[in-house]
């Protein structure tokens, strides 16, 4: 029921404009974001490079109404990779479609993605947004790799359709990213049960790892914080032989810090994905539906007022 809801209030316009005025909110949101600005980003970032960890970075915002709105997300982009290039950080981007324009055409889309691509120095990850947008972002991520060979795609588990997703990219030696998927969608979309998804996810990802083993695939990065599912991709991954440069565990800044601190420590490829920006509201609820504790975490914000 919580989960519903707050998946429903992140879709939400009036609560989009009204809440983040609270401070007990902005207050709660730090936990996930170190700020809005790409500056609170590279400081992270730099703390986390300190201790041998790279990272992916996101602005946060998406569905622009205008093309001129997507090319003023490009141009920040663009200042993102610039700096990234000054302070010589292993961190890549991970952009939302509808952050650079897709709702105003693919031309569009694809223009932006491949600039990106083109000045960025790794890869630049397609998040997957909600299902109406899939079979456009992997129309958009087939069109922008055949002119961009660092672009990469997210797949999420929970969509009954993925695994035949998987299987139509297959040719292309794709770069992925699996994460179990982070929207409100219906059952005949989505695999309800928690438990269906993540056995879903445990199929296919340590299926990614096997293709990487047998050169059917390009990178993987396996996107999740679930203890027990990253342990068996770890083993797969060591008892594949697979190393740095084949996959990944990528993770959300904030989230199972434990986790992270844990599998760093032993070894396994790690890279956090720092948010950032000041349209973090729809993101932020999504993050609360991940685990409705947390709003036990945002009320205790309140009372500190
Ligand atoms: P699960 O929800 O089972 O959580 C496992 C454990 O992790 C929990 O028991 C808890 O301890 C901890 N945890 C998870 N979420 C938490 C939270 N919000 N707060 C505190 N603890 C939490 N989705 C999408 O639809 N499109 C996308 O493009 C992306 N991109 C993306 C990139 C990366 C790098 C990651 C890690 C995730 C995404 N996601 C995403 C989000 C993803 O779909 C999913 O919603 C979250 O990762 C939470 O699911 P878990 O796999 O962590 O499992």
């Amino acid at each position: 029921m919580l989960k519903s809801a707050l998946l429903w209030a992140s879709t939400n316009a009036t609560l989009a404009a009204r809440l983040p005025r609270y401070r007990f909110v902005q207050r709660a949101v730090r936990r996930f974001m170190p700020g809005e600005t790409m500056e609170d980003a590279f400081r992270e970032a730099e703390a986390l490079r300190e201790r041998g960890l790279p990272t992916l970075v996101t602005e946060l915002g998406e569905n622009v109404d205008s093309a001129a709105a997507a090319g003023r997300v490009v141009d920040a982009y663009r200042a993102l990779s610039a700096g990234i290039a000054r302070r010589g950080l292993d961190m890549q981007l991970s952009v939302k479609p509808t952050h650079l324009g897709m709702d105003q055409g693919m031309e569009l889309a694809v223009r932006n993605v491949v600039t990106l691509a083109r000045e960025a120095e790794g890869t630049v990850w397609l998040d997957m947004e909600s299902s109406p947008y899939v079979d456009a972002t992997l129309e958009l991520f087939r069109e922008a790799r055949a002119q961009a060979p660092n672009v990469g795609i997210c797949l999420q588990a929970y969509l009954h359709r993925t695994e035949e997703d998987y299987e139509a990219l297959l040719p292309l030696r794709p770069d992925i990213r699996l994460v179990k998927g982070a929207y409100m969608e219906p059952p005949e979309v989505a695999i309800p049960r928690k438990a269906d998804v993540d056995e879903a996810y445990r199929r296919l990802a340590l299926r990614m790892l096997r293709d990487r083993k047998e050169g059917r695939m390009g990178f993987v990065g396996v996107g999740t914080h679930d203890a027990r599912l990253l342990g068996e991709a770890a083993r797969t991954a060591a008892a594949l032989g697979l190393a740095r440069a084949d996959w990944e565990v990528e993770m959300l800044y904030g989230i199972a810090v434990q986790e992270q601190n844990r599998l760093h420590g032993a070894g396994t490829p790690l890279r956090v994905l720092i948010s950032y920006g000041a349209h973090w509201f729809p993101w932020y609820m999504r993050r609360l539906a991940e685990r409705p504790a947390n709003v036990a975490f945002v009320l205790r914000q309140v009372v500190r007022r």
